[in-house]
Formats: C-alpha cells, structure tokens, sequence
C-alpha cells in the first residue's frame, strides 16, 4: 500500500516537473532593447522578462504562435510613424510606455513611465 502511494506521488511530481519544463519562459535576466534608429539619441532601455512574468507572451509578442523564438520587433516595425507597420520607436513606446502609464492611472504597481526612468544611462 505504501509503495503505490510513493509510486503514485512519484508520478504526480515528474508530470509537474514535465508541466513545469514545457511551459514557455521568456530569457533570463536584462536584455537590452534597441530601435535600430538611424539616430541612436537615448541610452539604450533594459528589459527583464522576469518583471514581466505575470503578462502573457502574447501581450507583447503580439504576433508569435507560440513556436520557437518570437521573432524580434525590428524585423517586422521598420516602417515610417503611419500606415499598417509603425516604426519600432513608436511600437516599443505603444507597447511599454502606454501599459505602465495605463497601470499607474489605474493606481497599479507597474514599471516607470518617465524618459529618464527608462532610458537609464
Ligand atoms: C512586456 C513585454 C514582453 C513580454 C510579456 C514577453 N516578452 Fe519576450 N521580449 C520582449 C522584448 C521587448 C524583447 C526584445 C525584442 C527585440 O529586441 O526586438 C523580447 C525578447 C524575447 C526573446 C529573444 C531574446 C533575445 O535575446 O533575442 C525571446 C526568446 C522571448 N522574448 C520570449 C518570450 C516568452 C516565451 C514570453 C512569455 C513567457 C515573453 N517573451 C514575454 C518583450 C516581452
Ligand atoms: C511578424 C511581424 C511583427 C512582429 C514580430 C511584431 N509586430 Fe507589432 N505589428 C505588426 C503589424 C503588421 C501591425 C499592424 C497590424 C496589427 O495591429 O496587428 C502591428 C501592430 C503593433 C502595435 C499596434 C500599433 C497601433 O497602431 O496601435 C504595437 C504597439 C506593436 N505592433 C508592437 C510590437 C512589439 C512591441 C513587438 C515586439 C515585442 C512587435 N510589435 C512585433 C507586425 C509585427
Ligand atoms: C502590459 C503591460 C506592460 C508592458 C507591455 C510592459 N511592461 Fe514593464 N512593467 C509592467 C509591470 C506590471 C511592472 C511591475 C512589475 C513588478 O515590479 O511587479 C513593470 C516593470 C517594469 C520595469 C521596472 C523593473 C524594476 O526593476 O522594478 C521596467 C524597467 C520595465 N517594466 C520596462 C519595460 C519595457 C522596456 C517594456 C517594453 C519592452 C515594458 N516594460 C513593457 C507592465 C508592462
Ligand atoms: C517604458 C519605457 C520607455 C519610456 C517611458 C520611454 N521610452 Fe523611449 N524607448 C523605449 C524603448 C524600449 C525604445 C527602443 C530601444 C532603444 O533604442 O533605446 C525606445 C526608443 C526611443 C527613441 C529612439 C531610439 C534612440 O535612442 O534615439 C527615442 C528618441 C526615445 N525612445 C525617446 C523617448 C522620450 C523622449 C521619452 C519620454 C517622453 C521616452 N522615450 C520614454 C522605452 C521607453
């Protein structure tokens, strides 16, 4: 009787272990995000995938099946301010600077919404 519950507890933990495996995480650690400008003005911006764990992959890789890496914005954002593909500048600002500053109206714990608070030197 022992041994089928240890079995049966063995079992349970290895398929969470597997649960745990295959779910997909973002990289570890800060990356460092850049537009790709012409003009490279502000000190590049930090992202940590960590502070973001709570968002869905898709929140922000908006365009990503799920399969593989997502593909980084710059390979798709390389157009002008209007029309269907914006510019990564202006992807990046809607995507990061509008959800903090969403978040902080709302009175929520987010990230900073301030030019210096993200272009950090
Ligand atoms: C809050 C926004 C956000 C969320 C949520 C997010 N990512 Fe990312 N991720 C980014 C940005 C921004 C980059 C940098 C892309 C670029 O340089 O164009 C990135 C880069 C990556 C990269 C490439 C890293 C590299 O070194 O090039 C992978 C892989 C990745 N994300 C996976 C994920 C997965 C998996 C999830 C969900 C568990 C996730 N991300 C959630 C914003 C996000
Ligand atoms: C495979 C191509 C592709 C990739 C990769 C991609 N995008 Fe997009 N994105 C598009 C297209 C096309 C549109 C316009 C149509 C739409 O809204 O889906 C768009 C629209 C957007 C919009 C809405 C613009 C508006 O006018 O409201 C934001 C914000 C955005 N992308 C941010 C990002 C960010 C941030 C990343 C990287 C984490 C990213 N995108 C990666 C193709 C892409
Ligand atoms: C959909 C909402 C959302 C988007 C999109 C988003 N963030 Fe955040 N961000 C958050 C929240 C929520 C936190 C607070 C997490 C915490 O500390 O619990 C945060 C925290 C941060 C922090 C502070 C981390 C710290 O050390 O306290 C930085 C820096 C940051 N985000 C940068 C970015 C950048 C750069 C992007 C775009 C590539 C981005 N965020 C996109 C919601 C978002
Ligand atoms: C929530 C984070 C966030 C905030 C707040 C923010 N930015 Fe950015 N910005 C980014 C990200 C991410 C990029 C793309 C990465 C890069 O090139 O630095 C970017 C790119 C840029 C670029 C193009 C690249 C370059 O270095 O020239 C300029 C210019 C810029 N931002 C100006 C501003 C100004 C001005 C403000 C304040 C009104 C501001 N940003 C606020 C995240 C932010």
């Amino acid at each position: 009787m022992k041994k089928i519950v240890m079995l049966v507890a063995l079992v349970a933990f290895m398929a969470m272990s597997v649960v745990a495996f295959a779910a997909p995480a973002g990289p570890a650690g800060e990356l460092t995000v850049t537009a790709k400008m012409k003009s490279d003005k502000k000190p590049a911006v930090k992202f940590a995938h960590e502070k973001h764990e709570a968002l869905a992959c898709k929140d922000c890789h908006h365009t990503w099946e799920g399969e593989g890496d997502p593909k980084k914005c710059s390979e798709c954002h390389t157009g002008r301010k209007s029309g269907e593909k914006i510019n990564n500048k202006v992807a990046l600002h809607k995507s990061c600077k509008d959800c903090h500053k969403k978040m902080k109206k709302a009175g929520e714990k987010t990230g900073p919404s301030s030019c210096k608070a993200c272009h950090k030197k």
